[in-house]
């Protein structure tokens, strides 16, 4: 029997955000149907609402999400009713070309439910990277869920759904970030915080945040930052190169998404060191850099989309260090805030006043 919830869809191109009611179907061969608890409120929510993703709207927003399995369909072996689970966007495949190598973290042809959710009147919804858990419940393809330690604090856990694992894992997945580094992060939003976050965690001994806003300096100070930069006042190639012995960062990772940033990042980086690009940019901008510079300073320009993650591995991994008390997934939650309160969310998140707002139901 399909079920109807509570659930805040975009209705189309930079209207405001709403609640409506959702139909969602019984979990199919491989899907599963999970009760939300907590979910976190990204840019990327943002971005499908201003049309910055595609057109396909309505969409059901949300997917930075932690709940409980209650149904699964048919064909369903790693998750049953009962299990505490965190979503995520990357639901691996095994067969495309990315697997076939070993390397599944860049799985080409990743897993969504193959059912649409709709609402009343059977409008299909697009749901937000496939999640679409604004909603009391969601429908996902089982391998979305991943079973973690049902004794961590949900509105913690669900942000490793995204924002924090895109930035944990740009550190410690795609930076290599290792005992003893030098790292400088770009931008010290929820994204760059949990890079100075894995950077720590990666036994970096110097981490040095970097932004124009002194409020996102000091949560990273709170984070693990060692050193701090205020890039309005300071040139930040300058002050890098300063606290790293004349040479630059053995790791920069650049979390604004900006060419002027991306900038600073490979020049802020030591020779052979390598600059991750986490953050996102848009479609329109570009890069110019001298080509002999590219050659000439060796070493490594990587991307890392989602944290280059593989959530099987990584998710039960990191709850265990915060259950453990070595992360603090919890300083990401600025705050609780109801369903009824994402379009709100979002004028805050774009003030920068807050890391994250977590929807709990
Ligand atoms: N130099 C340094 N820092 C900057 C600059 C700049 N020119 N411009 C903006 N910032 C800082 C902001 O002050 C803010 O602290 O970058 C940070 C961006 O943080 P958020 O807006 O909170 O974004 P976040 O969620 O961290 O995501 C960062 O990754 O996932 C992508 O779309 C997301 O591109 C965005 C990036
Ligand atoms: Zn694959
Ligand atoms: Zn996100």
């Amino acid at each position: 029997m399909a079920q109807q919830v509570q659930g805040v869809i975009a209705p189309g191109k930079n209207e405001p955000v709403r609640v409506e009611t959702i139909v969602i179907p019984d979990p199919g061969p491989g899907e599963a149907v999970v009760k939300i608890q907590t979910c976190g409120v990204c840019h990327t929510d943002l971005h499908y609402k201003q049309g910055g993703i595609n057109d396909d709207f309505p969409f059901l927003l949300g997917h930075e999400a932690a709940g409980i399995v209650e149904s699964v369909g048919e064909g369903v072996t790693d998750v049953e009713p009962g299990d505490f689970v965190v979503l995520n966007w990357r639901a691996v495949c095994g067969q495309c070309r990315a697997c076939r190598r070993g390397r599944p973290w860049y799985c080409f042809n990743t897993h969504n439910a193959k059912q649409k959710m709709t609402l009343l009147d059977g409008t299909e919804l697009s749901p937000a990277l496939g999640i679409g858990a604004f909603a009391e419940k969601t429908l996902v393809a089982a391998g979305q869920c991943t079973k973690v330690d049902p004794e961590v604090s949900p509105a913690a856990a669900g942000l490793l759904g995204c924002g924090v694992m895109a930035g944990i894992g740009a550190a410690i997945n795609t930076g290599e970030v290792g005992r003893g580094d030098s790292v400088a992060v770009i931008g010290c939003g929820g994204v760059g915080d949990a890079a100075v976050m894995g950077a720590r965690l990666a036994g970096a001994a110097r981490i040095i945040a970097v932004d124009i806003d002194d409020r996102k300096l000091e949560t990273a100070k709170k984070m693990g930052a060692t050193h701090t930069v205020n890039s309005r006042t300071t040139d930040p190639v300058e002050a890098i190169r300063a606290l790293t012995g004349g040479n630059g960062a053995d790791v920069v990772i650049e979390a604004v998404g900006r060419p002027e940033t991306y900038k600073q990042a490979f020049y802020a980086r030591d020779l052979a060191g390598t600059v991750v690009l986490v953050g996102v940019p848009t479609p329109e901008m570009q890069l110019e850099l001298p080509l002999i510079d590219v050659f000439g300073r060796g070493g490594s320009l990587k991307s890392s989309w989602y944290g280059d993650c593989l959530p099987s591995r990584d998710f039960p991994m990191l709850i265990d260090l915060h259950q453990q008390g070595r992360i603090d997934l919890g300083a990401f939650v600025t705050e609780t805030i109801g369903l009824g309160d994402v379009e709100q969310a979002f004028t805050r998140m774009h003030e920068g006043d807050v890391l994250r707002s977590v929807v709990v139901f």
